[in-house]
């Protein structure tokens, strides 16, 4: 049976597409839901787009029990944070241990903690005068971007950058890498 696998994002849902697509491909795993903290996030259209079941959720909500009884009835085998602005809660840490992942638009643990996303963080990348940025894939556990990491691509900063355009160098790699990491773990 394929795997099942739960997304969590607030935004545009650039990766969610993209994970979606690739296995939708190879049919080795299915998003079996994708949950949001946010109503007008553009990854509820993409849910629906494809026909997934969409969740919106308070934070305050996440850490209850009625909520974790939902996330384990898909049994998941992986749940994906992708663009998710809000903190997992320790409750559904301790229920799903090793089984949520995150990704980061930079080079960890460079560029990450509270209030490190999005143009924020490719704005740091910049100021700080990089010569590199990229992404993280990682664990999730109670800190912020402070889980082991599972694979990290590098990309060149180049003269005459903005935000803009780090951003959409970025989004390249996570829309190759973050699939196919997803895959290499239900392997193992
Ligand atoms: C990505 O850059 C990801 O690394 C970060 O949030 C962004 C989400 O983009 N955590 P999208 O909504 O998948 O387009």
């Amino acid at each position: 049976m394929a795997h099942s696998l739960i997304i969590f994002a607030s935004g545009r849902g650039s990766n969610a597409r993209a994970i979606i697509d690739y296995f939708k491909n190879n049919g080795k795993a299915k998003v079996s839901l994708i949950i949001s903290n946010n109503s007008g996030a553009g990854v509820l259209e993409i849910a629906k787009a494809n026909g997934i079941p969409t969740l919106v959720v308070q934070p305050k909500a996440m850490g209850q029990e009625e909520f974790l009884n939902i996330l384990a009835a898909h049994q998941p085998s992986l749940i994906i944070l992708a663009g998710f602005l809000k903190k997992i809660p320790a409750q559904v840490i301790a229920r799903f241990p090793d089984k949520i992942i995150n990704i980061h638009p930079a080079l960890l643990p460079r560029h990450g903690g509270k209030g490190m996303y999005g143009h924020h963080v490719h704005q740091a990348v910049l100021t700080a005068g990089e010569q590199e940025s990229g992404i993280t894939i990682h664990y999730v556990n109670e800190k912020y971007d402070e889980g082991n990491v599972i694979l990290q691509a590098y990309c060149p900063v180049r003269a005459g950058d903005n935000a803009d355009l780090l951003a959409e160098r970025i989004h390249t790699l996570e829309h190759f890498y973050f699939p196919r990491a997803i895959e290499f773990l239900l392997k193992g």
